[in-house]
């Protein structure tokens, strides 16, 4: 009884400390403010250049609301000393322009607006002004007009990406002087003009030695491809110009660089010989030569064995045979060389390539007599070898691959009914990530059920593989082989994410290898802006990498239209948002209810009673009552809460599985889950051993049910099935608010927000005292035990250990010690 007395004096007394340290946080803070205001007046362009942004930009994060771009609310926008060093703010539907205000930002370093369609207009030259920046990542918005020629100032950039947009006219000269350029991307623009190399002291693209990738595919530039555009210094290992106006040969200078991994110059205009030092790229894995002009005989590939994927069709070789290095080149899965003019006979030995999967010779003089030998390659899906001169098959039965024979001379004898003489129906090579052991919910609409069978919203978008070393689609290793990358590097970079889907595999007009995806957030139902800038960082940024198998990509990002509500046009942005006056005021008023809070724990504390040792009244075995035998009338009589089976539960929270274990305590686990309607809810699940009669448990779930506050969390239901017992409670987002002190959930508590969850707190805990029917001491009051709601709502919780007040009725109230023992990190953190 006295220890009783004892441990809830202190947890008063410690709330009010922690009040009276808040109070005194907040006199620090208000000094604080004071001092700076007086200081940085002066010179804070860069508050009023995003102030500028935010009223010119449309659907701006809820978040820019506050005077201080800089104080750490505003999604998107990190600073060092009051200055501006990044802005990420990828997948926001921002609609405006980019206005040469932003040239101001001589601090930036990232500017990351991707994936913002709705910003349009021309580039400003003033962004030549950002000395510092690295990663200009402007991927997939609306701009059009030239690429301003002062970008080739910005000697620190290193990721320069300007992909799919609309942007017109030459690449500038002057980019050839970003020495530190890594990443290169201008592909899928309205680019025209030639390439620009160095000339004297002009500068030009060869001068960019330390860049990895040069990405100019789907534009119109034309003319020559310069022989001076390469030169042994580079160390290129992406060179993808695909789907341009390129004309005249291919330069001999391109050998020279022999870091390259990926070539792609198809679709152009290319003329002449494919130059004979070709081959001293052993490091190309793909190479697409295809649909161009070339001349000349099939190029001589003899030592490119590191080569997987190969195009060469649809070019105006002259008549050559099958050249030896068909059967050399062993780390080939793909060959296509459709209209190459290729005479002569396939030996056997190309079909036992091991890892050949796809080959298409259609359209050639291929003759004689084909044989796909006694060991073909395992992974051999289809051979294209229509429109051919070959007169015979020696295995007519012994294959199972897709063989297309049609429009051969052995196809045309009369009365030929062999399946390789038809095409094949095209085989439907569709790939969907399956449910990870569990039942998919019917999800409301809008929400889509992940692969942990939880609806979701997610962030959705397609990778687009410009240079896959396979071609099967058929084989889902690959896929999964991704999504694990996905998982692997979400979990590591400590993404909000729970899962990730992968569908539709497809190959587009250009040859790419077009993957949606849908990353599913965790644990809400929604991402909130911060997550949706961050994961579309790193796919705009290419800070995820996959395996050397899916190469070079590009993400596009739909829009994310189901952000988490965000904290806005409350009390405490109000605040910020103007002038010291009011933040006096409010500072008045905090302290007002500090006093306010003080008052409310005393007179909680006079009223509580004192507890009373009674005997436990013998109960009656109630171990019968479950919720499934309702005719015995036991049933608890409960309020809006309702009883759940065990297998309901099971199927909730994917068979109770590790990654949905969100918390451990005494009395067993506590689980996440999802209800078929996607609403997300906690469950406290007692241990075997330490579960509680019958009439006790009833007693407890008849108790919590009649619980309804806006600050207390709410119990939605419970399980009494199966041996077990559960209480099922609401899901709170934004977890405990010691998680939030700590900054481990980085979520930042400014001090009008602590403010505003100390008073939440307070209230729940004084409906508790005073309100709840029979009322309830809470005995355990931590920051472990008060939650955050997605709107920082505090909700206090945990109540395994609390226990009714009651003056008449006290049969069964216990004086064992509860509570937590209360370390001195509870201070540290909620006062420091
Ligand atoms: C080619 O690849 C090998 C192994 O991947 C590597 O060691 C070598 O440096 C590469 N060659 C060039 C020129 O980059
Ligand atoms: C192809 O090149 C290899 C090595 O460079 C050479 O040994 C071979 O004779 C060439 N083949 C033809 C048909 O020119
Ligand atoms: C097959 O084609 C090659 C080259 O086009 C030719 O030299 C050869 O005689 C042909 N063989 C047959 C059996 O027609
Ligand atoms: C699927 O791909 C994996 C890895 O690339 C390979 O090991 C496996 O043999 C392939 N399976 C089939 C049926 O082709």
């Amino acid at each position: 009884m006295i220890y009783n007395h004892i441990l809830s004096f202190r947890t008063c007394i410690l709330w009010f400390r922690s009040s009276c340290m808040m109070a005194a946080r907040i006199c620090q803070l208000l000094v604080i403010i004071f001092i700076q205001i007086s200081i940085t007046t002066a010179q804070n362009n860069d508050r009023e250049v995003l102030r500028a942004f935010k009223n010119d930009w449309q659907n701006t994060p809820p978040s820019w609301d506050g005077s201080d771009p800089c104080d750490g609310s505003w999604d998107g926008i990190r600073c060092t000393n009051s200055r501006v060093t990044a802005i990420t703010l990828s997948s926001m539907k921002l609609v405006g322009g980019l206005s040469g205000d932003i040239g101001q930002l001589t601090e930036l370093q990232i500017l990351d607006l991707s994936y913002n369609t709705g910003l349009t207009g021309s580039l400003t030259s003033q962004i030549g002004n950002l000395k510092k920046l690295t990663n200009l990542l402007l991927v997939g918005c609306g701009f059009t007009g030239p690429i301003p020629d002062s970008i080739g100032t910005l000697e620190r950039l290193r990721y320069l990406s300007l992909n799919s947009n609309g942007f017109t006219g030459p690449i500038p000269a002057s980019l050839g002087n970003l020495q530190n350029l890594y990443w290169f991307d201008l592909s899928d623009n309205k680019l025209t003009g030639n390439l620009p190399v160095s000339n004297g002291s002009n500068p030009g693209l060869d001068m960019l030695t330390n860049a990895k990738h040069f990405h100019f595919g789907d534009n119109q530039l034309s003319g020559n491809i310069p022989s001076g555009l390469f030169n042994s210094n580079m160390t290129l290992i992406h060179l993808l110009f695909e789907n341009n106006e390129l004309t005249g040969p291919i330069p001999s200078t391109l050998g020279l660089v022999t870091s390259l991994q990926v070539v792609r110059l198809d679709r152009n205009g290319l003329t002449g010989n494919v130059p004979s030092n070709i081959n001293n790229l052993i490091n190309v894995t793909e190479m697409f030569l295809s649909n161009n002009r070339l001349t000349g005989l099939v190029p001589n590939l003899t030592g490119m064995n590191a080569l997987n994927y190969l195009d060469l069709s649809n070019n105006t070789f002259g008549p050559s045979v099958v050249p030896s290095w068909f059967t050399t080149l062993r780390a080939l899965t793909t060959l296509k060389m459709q209209s190459t003019n290729l005479g002569g006979e396939l030996p056997a030995e190309f079909f036992s390539i091991p890892q050949l999967q796809n080959v298409d010779l259609s359209n050639n003089r291929i003759n004689g007599t084909l044989s796909i030998g006694s060991n073909p390659s395992t992974q051999l899906q289809l051979v294209d070898l229509r429109t051919n001169q070959i007169a015979s098959f020696t295995q007519r039965r012994q294959y199972s691959i897709d063989l297309i024979l049609v429009d051969n001379p052995l196809c045309m004898e009369s009365g030929v009914t062999d399946k390789y003489c038809s095409l094949p129906t095209t085989t439907n090579t569709s790939y969907s990530t399956p449910p990870n052991n569990c039942v998919s919910p019917s999800c409301s609409s809008g929400l889509v059920s992940s692969p942990n069978c939880r609806c979701a919203f997610p962030y959705m978008g397609s990778f687009f593989f410009k240079a896959p070393s396979f071609s099967s689609l058929g084989n889902s290793t690959i896929y999964i082989s991704l999504q694990n990358q996905l998982m692997d590097f979400f979990r590591k970079a400590n993404f909000p994410v729970d899962s990730v889907a992968l569908n539709n595999p497809s190959r587009n007009l250009d040859d790419y290898l077009v993957i949606n995806l849908e990353v599913f957030p965790s644990p809400g139902p929604s991402f909130n802006r911060t997550g949706i800038v961050g994961l579309g960082f790193a796919l705009s940024n290419q800070t995820f990498k996959p395996t050397r198998d899916f190469n070079t990509y590009v993400f596009m990002s739909s829009n994310y239209d189901n952000f988490l509500p965000e904290i806005s046009g409350t009390e405490s942005n109000k605040s910020k948002s103007s002038n010291t006056g009011i933040i006096i005021g409010s500072a008045v008023g905090g302290c007002v209810v500090v006093v306010l809070l003080v008052v409310i724990g005393m007179y909680a504390f006079s009223r509580r009673k004192q507890p009373q040792r009674t005997s436990q009244q013998p109960q009656q075995p109630f171990a019968n009552w479950d919720q499934t035998s309702k005719s015995t009338g036991d049933v608890p009589q409960l309020k809006g809460a309702r009883a759940f089976t065990f297998e309901e539960l099971k199927k909730y929270t994917n068979n109770f599985s590790e990654i949905n274990n969100i918390g451990a305590g005494g009395y067993g686990m506590v689980y996440r889950g999802s209800l078929p309607n996607g609403q997300l809810i906690a469950i406290k699940r007692a241990r075997q051993g330490s579960t509680q009669g019958g009439l006790e448990f009833k007693t407890e779930i008849e108790l919590l049910s009649r619980v309804h506050h806006k600050n207390v969390v709410g119990l939605i239901g419970f399980c009494f099935d199966q041996g077990e017992q559960m209480l099922i409670y609401e899901y709170v987002v934004n977890g405990t608010l010691k998680d939030s002190l700590s900054g481990k959930s980085g979520i930042r508590l400014d001090w009008a927000r602590r403010l505003k969850i100390a008073l939440g707190a307070a209230r729940g805990l004084q409906y508790l005292h005073d309100l709840a029917d029979p009322p309830i001491i809470h005995r355990d009051v931590k920051t472990n035990n008060i939650l955050l709601d997605d709107r920082l709502v505090a909700k206090v919780a945990d109540f395994g250990l609390s226990k009714p007040m009651s003056g008449a009725n006290i049969t069964h109230i216990t004086t064992q010690v509860k509570g937590t023992m209360v370390s001195d990190s509870f201070l540290s953190v909620c006062c420091s």
